[in-house]
């Protein structure tokens, strides 16, 4: 189905991704972990086209992604809808409306313009909220919602594009735990009820685990571990996040990053 050979971004002398191979070849729900810097986002940006990649290939039920030009690039680009940790949102823009904007990409440019939508796109947009449980609030403005309701008006938006494949950039990164829950729950339904995969980046272990078919780890750029859940050891997450004994399980990519500069902080004084 979906096939990544070798996939490489170089940003002048630094290697963002490295030769990164991953074989999808049926639907499912994958976990990215790895700490900050490791490439993680670089690879959705590429997967997406957002980002050009470097080298390698990206090939999409036999049919080479990477170098897509113009209206096929922007086809690409409905099939592996994206998300952020930010929503990307028009704030004062009423919920229905950021939803609808999910199907500008096949819209004329005069439709745009007036703001005219077809009477069954509206209806479309409304049934997916409601299987969000959001549909009570189509009509206010995206700025009046939680933020777990926000991410869910974003995974609306991008279901209206009937994506084969959703990438979300840290969903849930700038969520309380209870909004995280209810945004990687129905993440997990799109994947489960629709058959789509969704390619997650995720900064902690535990909802990797918790809610992935699969895990990948990458570490400078590479892909370092690629396995179940079950086999995402501690030892393993060590080795992925480049961490020592300190390692916690429940911390996040952030916090390891912060640790670590706090520890050669700590090195660097010398001791008494
Ligand atoms: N546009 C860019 N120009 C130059 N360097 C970049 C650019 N985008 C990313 N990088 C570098 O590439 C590397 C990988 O960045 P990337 O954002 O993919 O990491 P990440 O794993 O998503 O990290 P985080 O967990 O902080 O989001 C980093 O060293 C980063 O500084
Ligand atoms: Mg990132």
């Amino acid at each position: 189905m979906l096939r990544i050979d070798k996939l490489t971004k170089r940003f002048g002398e630094k290697i963002a991704v490295d030769s990164a191979t991953l074989d999808i070849d049926k639907p499912c729900m994958i976990g990215i972990i790895g700490r900050s810097g490791a490439g993680k986002s670089t690879l959705l940006r590429m997967l997406n086209r957002l980002e050009d990649a470097s080298g390698g290939r990206i090939l999409f039920d036999g049919r080479e992604v990477t170098g897509l030009k113009g209206r096929d690039r922007r086809a690409w680009q409905s099939d592996c809808a994206m998300i952020f940790q930010q929503f990307n949102l028009v704030p004062r823009m009423d919920v229905v409306s950021n939803v609808l904007h999910g199907t500008l990409n096949r819209r004329n440019a005069m439709a745009t313009l007036f703001n005219l939508y077809p009477m069954d796109d509206i209806h479309k947009a409304i049934d997916i909220l409601d299987r969000l449980g959001i549909a009570e609030h189509a009509a206010k403005r995206a700025e009046a919602l939680s933020g777990g309701q926000q991410q869910r008006v974003a995974i609306a938006r991008a279901l209206m594009q009937d994506p084969k494949i959703i990438l979300a950039d840290e969903p849930i990164a700038s969520l309380d735990p209870m909004n995280a829950q209810t945004v990687m729950e129905a993440l997990r339904r799109i994947h489960e009820e629709d058959g789509r995969t969704v390619i997650a980046n995720l900064h902690t272990l535990d909802t990797a685990r918790r809610y992935c078919d699969r895990v990948v780890g990458m570490r400078d750029g590479r892909i370092v571990f690629d396995g179940l859940p079950e086999q995402l050891t501690t030892g393993v997450a060590r080795e992925i996040y480049g961490a020592g004994e300190e390692f916690s399980e429940a911390a996040t990519s952030t916090e390891i990053e912060t640790l670590e500069k706090t520890d050669a902080r700590r090195a660097a004084i010398p001791a008494e």
